[in-house]
């Protein structure tokens, strides 16, 4: 005698997910090592890495350390490595200077690894005044002292040649300015870059959960990135700026951060033919950690559910800090 239930009797979503085996073969998504990228910190002028307190784990790299950190990614099967360089206080300036010297620190970085890593790791830099300004601003500030868009676009186009000239095959404009895509692809094909791509940070938010990255680099910044960065209340915004990040020639598009914007991810994964990435940033991070290291939740599936989940929404490729971490796990069959 069987017992029905429901309206249709023989359905029964049960069945899938008897045996790990099961639940193993009938899954829609699977991580891989290759979907992942690592953001990556090197600071000038320190002979020891510096951890970074917010981000329990994750340190400020020595030059030395930097290629460690690299090599050990490449070892572990991560796709590639997203570069940010903090430079030493002294050396930054109202235009961010230190972020087009050839010999500044994210410029060293990059040579230092590709040395390292060749083409085998894909090699990324941060493409953004941010780092390198005293007033922590992603741009140039004009004599309000508000964010001049276009003497920032200026800036970003010698900023894509120095990287490049240092052998970077990605750069990452991350500083939501106007435009940005279109001069930075100018830029590198007018010094000979054609090869290096430009993975446009499409949909980037005004987000509070970068606290822990401006300890990560060291920011002067007071204030907010309110008149560039993207209000958290808009979803089609992205959209209109997928649509101009595509129009100037990106290559490969971003939503950032991942967890708090995953409908913000799925629209733009759905809208285009690009690769789309997405950036498990500093305080997606920070609260896993902090909330494991309480003991409030188990730390290894909290990670890898959030970074399924982001798969899931659409991502072909996550940065994450747990990038290393994560490779060497799924190596072993986790
Ligand atoms: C800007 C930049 C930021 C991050 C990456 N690039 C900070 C910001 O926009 O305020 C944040 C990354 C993270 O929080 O992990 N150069």
């Amino acid at each position: 005698m069987s017992t029905t239930y429901g309206t249709f009797p023989g359905s029964r979503p049960r069945r899938l997910r008897t045996t790990p085996a099961m639940r193993r073969m009938v899954a829609e998504h699977r991580l891989h090592p290759a979907d992942l990228i690592l953001p990556a910190f090197v600071r000038e002028g320190i002979s020891q890495p510096v951890p970074i307190s917010a981000m329990p784990g994750v340190v400020q790299h020595t030059r030395d350390t930097l290629r460690k950190a690299a090599a050990e990614a490449l070892e572990a099967g991560v796709a590639g490595i997203m570069l940010f360089g903090v430079p030493e206080d002294a050396k930054k300036d109202a235009l961010g200077t230190a972020g087009t010297d050839p010999d500044g620190i994210l410029q060293v970085a990059i040579r230092d690894v590709k040395a390292e890593v060749g083409d085998e790791l894909v090699i990324m830099s941060d493409l953004c005044l941010d780092e390198y300004t005293d007033h922590g601003h992603c741009g140039v500030l004009d004599e309000q002292g508000r964010v001049d868009n276009d003497a920032t676009l200026e800036r970003y186009a010698e900023m894509a040649q120095v990287q490049a000239d240092a052998g970077v095959h990605v750069v990452g404009p991350s500083g939501m300015m106007d435009g940005q895509v279109g001069v930075i692809r100018d830029a590198l094909d007018q010094t000979g870059h054609e090869d290096v791509s430009v993975l446009a940070y499409t949909a980037k938010y005004a987000s509070a959960f970068y606290g822990p990255f401006r300890e990560a680099v060291g920011s002067s910044l007071k204030g907010d990135r309110k008149t560039y960065q993207q209000d958290p209340a808009n979803a089609r915004e992205s959209l209109r700026e997928l649509e101009l990040d595509l129009a100037e020639g990106a290559d490969m598009v971003m939503v950032k951060p991942a967890l708090p914007y995953l409908d913000v991810l799925q629209r733009v994964a759905d809208a285009v033919d690009v690769p789309v990435a997405a950036y498990q940033i500093s305080g997606e991070y920070a609260m896993i950690e902090a909330a494991a290291a309480n003991g409030w939740i188990e730390r290894d599936r909290a990670i890898l559910e959030a970074l399924t989940g982001i798969k899931r929404a659409g991502a072909n490729m996550i940065l994450t800090y747990w990038a290393t971490e994560v490779a060497q796990g799924l190596k072993q069959g986790l």
